[in-house]
């Protein structure tokens, strides 16, 4: 019976497919992020006929070289792969797959939750009502800006990229401006949208930026200090995609000297270590990597990373495979 690796607890629905599919599960017993070494060695027992892996679990060349000749597919719970050398697994001859679509619409939800909640000073004066602060109604207390008819910059229009743009054109009458290294004319035509050619052009015409980039040595602190003071002092940055594209001590710094008026952001460069210059700030509202974390969504993840694992081990090609 083909035996599973999963690295940590996931959505029970995951689980139950995989054994409905009549393979052995073994859950890593400890709720936490393996080290590299407590992987390798799970991985030199080779029981394992695949591995159910999280964006928290580093994929490299050395653990492709322990997994060679056991392990078929390590399928990541996780639409991004920056966790992956996928080089290493090809050369291992190792399948690696994603979990792209099922977390679109609730990863754009967040992206609007984080994008409206900062605009709206939500989280500012959550804190505000919690200290006993409010003592009636003000004509000036506590103004934020409107979203509407706004102008979104969308960097990366992928599919999240993609549903964000559409919630911010077809709900909020927004102008949507994209950049991306394709163009999509069916896109434009669709939603109104204007395409532009450099990424600075975006940063100095959005009222909004939201970010929507893969983590690659091409995006690696694609926003940093140059960039940020080309947005407008009454921009909004968001970001949903990974930390690194962002460099976080120049966002703080930009943030402290009101260089943009606020930023919203589920990802960090150094997760789970977060800049601490962040932390005393207003202008900006942090959430910790949970974009596509509702019960649902996570549940879908689960069962995906499961179907690519049970494709690739009946010797077809999975659904999800990165190729
Ligand atoms: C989450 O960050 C993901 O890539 O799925």
């Amino acid at each position: 019976m083909p035996k599973i690796f999963v690295t940590r607890k996931i959505p029970e629905a995951g689980i139950k497919k995989l054994k409905s599919a009549g393979y052995e599960v073994e859950v890593n017993p400890a709720d936490k992020v393996l080290a590299k070494d407590e992987l390798v060695s799970v991985l030199k027992t080779g029981k394992y006929d695949a591995v159910l892996a999280l964006l928290t679990d580093k994929l490299d060349a050395d653990v492709f070289e322990v997994a060679k000749g056991s392990v078929k597919i390590f399928a990541n719970m996780a639409v991004g792969f920056d966790n992956v050398d996928v080089e290493a697994s090809k050369k291992a001859g190792i399948m690696v797959s994603n979990t792209p679509g099922v977390l679109t619409d609730t990863v754009a939800e967040h992206t609007f939750a984080l994008m409206l909640a900062i605009a709206h000073r939500i989280s500012e004066a959550d804190r505000f009502a919690r200290a006993g602060q409010f003592k009636g109604w003000e004509p000036m207390m506590l103004l934020g800006t409107d979203f509407s008819y706004k102008t979104v910059g969308i960097l990366g229009l992928g599919r999240i990229g993609s549903r964000v743009a559409h919630h911010a054109a077809k709900g909020f009458n927004a102008h949507v401006i994209y950049y991306d290294v394709k163009r999509n004319l069916d896109f434009e035509a669709e939603f109104q949208a204007e395409f532009r050619p450099t990424i600075e052009e975006i940063l100095k015409e959005a009222d909004f930026v939201s970010i929507h980039v893969p983590l690659l040595p091409s995006t690696y602190h694609l926003i940093n200090a140059e960039r940020l003071r080309m947005m407008k002092p009454t921009a909004y940055l968001v970001n949903t995609s990974r930390g690194p594209v962002i460099d976080e001590k120049a966002l703080a710094e930009a943030l402290k000297a009101k260089i943009i008026k606020g930023a919203a952001i589920d990802v960090f460069e150094h997760e789970p270590a977060i800049h601490p210059d962040l932390l005393d700030l207003d202008n900006v509202i942090l959430t910790p990597h949970i974009a596509s974390a509702t019960e649902e969504t996570r549940a879908k993840m689960a069962e995906l990373a499961a179907e690519n694992i049970i494709v690739a081990l009946s010797g077809k090609e999975p659904p999800n495979l990165i190729k």
